[in-house]
């Protein structure tokens, strides 16, 4: 079972651009601790939409300790189902269901005093702006922000940004590329954003063509994968639609099924029994152990893990990068184990 949903208070909302909202949530004191968040985290809401219940998960553009309360943007999209309903339906003063913070799209703990490079695409920029803020008030860290937009009106926080440069002219520089007047940003666009910044961290959200650019640039300028991460939102695939695009996973065969596995959680090594079809999260929930996790469907990227020994098979993927499975990193809600080697995965591990 994913965390629990609260439900939580509509407390303002603010219009940001002509397709875009800013919803700000009142979390009561009894629930202060679980909505602690880290800076580029998301919410997962729960909402009705025409006799069902969907979830998706929107990113946090407040930052812990500089914005009073937790604050998630929403831009519209075409058919968008959730984006809409939010953007037409809500209301101040509504309640929603909305589960506590989860994600990795954070800054690491260890990276002295490198510089931070941030790309948005649209509203993409929403938990580096996250980043950008609480880089700027709680680090000494330079700070990068390159975000690029289809036009001008479209610009999400345009005025927040200029405060933030016009408070820290010396530490923070941000470009904004408009599609508009010079096309879509191109590989060499990226290449030359960020000479002179190859040692800093780098944060990547927007859409896939924007950030398969950024990630083809990144690879061009020998950018070491443990340097960059990218937040992609995929949506779930609602219960009406489900049939459509189901994932064949491979049958295990009894030779596939390990010894119980060991899992680090919490600085807690556990021995935990694994049956024959479960996944490792809900082997590890079964034990009565709480990882993280929220979609159970592949997409948030919150139940992420390193796995250390073993092999496993995932029926989706879709929240990781290509060089996070080369790293080692898994979806337990995904993972069978796909051998008999024995399996060590560690949800504590540093992304
Ligand atoms: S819980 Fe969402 S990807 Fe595993």
């Amino acid at each position: 079972m994913p965390s629990d949903f609260h439900k939580l208070q509509i407390a303002g909302i603010i219009q940001e651009t002509h397709d875009t909202r800013s919803y700000i949530l009142a979390v009561p004191e009894s629930l202060r601790k679980e909505f602690r968040y880290r800076a580029g985290q998301f919410l997962t809401f729960e909402v009705p939409w025409e006799g069902m219940q969907l979830r998706r998960c929107y990113s946090l553009s407040s930052a812990p300790g500089i914005d009073p309360w937790p604050k998630v943007t929403v831009k519209r999209v075409d058919d968008g189902r959730v984006s809409n309903w939010f953007n037409d339906s809500v209301r101040v003063g509504d309640s929603i269901l909305v589960q506590p913070p989860e994600g990795r799209f954070s800054m690491r703990s260890n990276e002295g005093d490198h510089g931070i490079v941030l790309f948005g695409g649209g509203s993409g920029v929403t938990p580096v702006l996250s980043i950008l803020k609480s880089a700027l008030r709680t680090t000494e860290r330079d700070v990068k922000l390159i975000y690029a937009n289809r036009d001008e009106r479209s610009i999400i926080f345009k005025d927040e940004i200029d405060l933030w440069l016009a408070e820290f002219p010396k530490r923070l520089e941000a470009i904004h590329h408009l599609d508009s007047d010079s096309g879509f940003m191109s590989v060499a666009d990226v290449q030359e954003h960020i000479r002179g910044w190859e040692d800093a961290e780098f944060f990547v959200c927007g859409p896939t063509g924007y950030m398969d650019t950024v990630e083809e640039a990144f690879k061009a300028s020998d950018i070491d994968a443990v340097q960059t991460k990218f937040e992609r939102f995929i949506s779930p695939i609602d219960a009406d639609r489900k049939d459509e695009s189901a994932v064949v996973v491979p049958e295990q065969s009894d030779d596939e099924i390990p010894e119980p596995f060991k899992m680090l959680l919490e600085s807690q090594s556990h021995d935990v029994p694994y049956e024959k079809g479960l996944t490792l999260l809900a082997s590890a929930i079964k034990a009565g152990h709480k990882p993280p996790s929220s979609c159970e469907d592949g997409y948030c990227g919150c139940c992420m893990a390193l796995l250390k020994s073993g092999k496993v098979n995932m029926a989706n993927h879709d929240a990781l990068e290509p060089s996070d499975i080369e790293r080692g990193w898994v979806l337990p809600c995904q993972a069978r184990p796909s051998s008999q080697e024995p399996i060590e995965i560690d949800f504590d591990a540093e992304y």
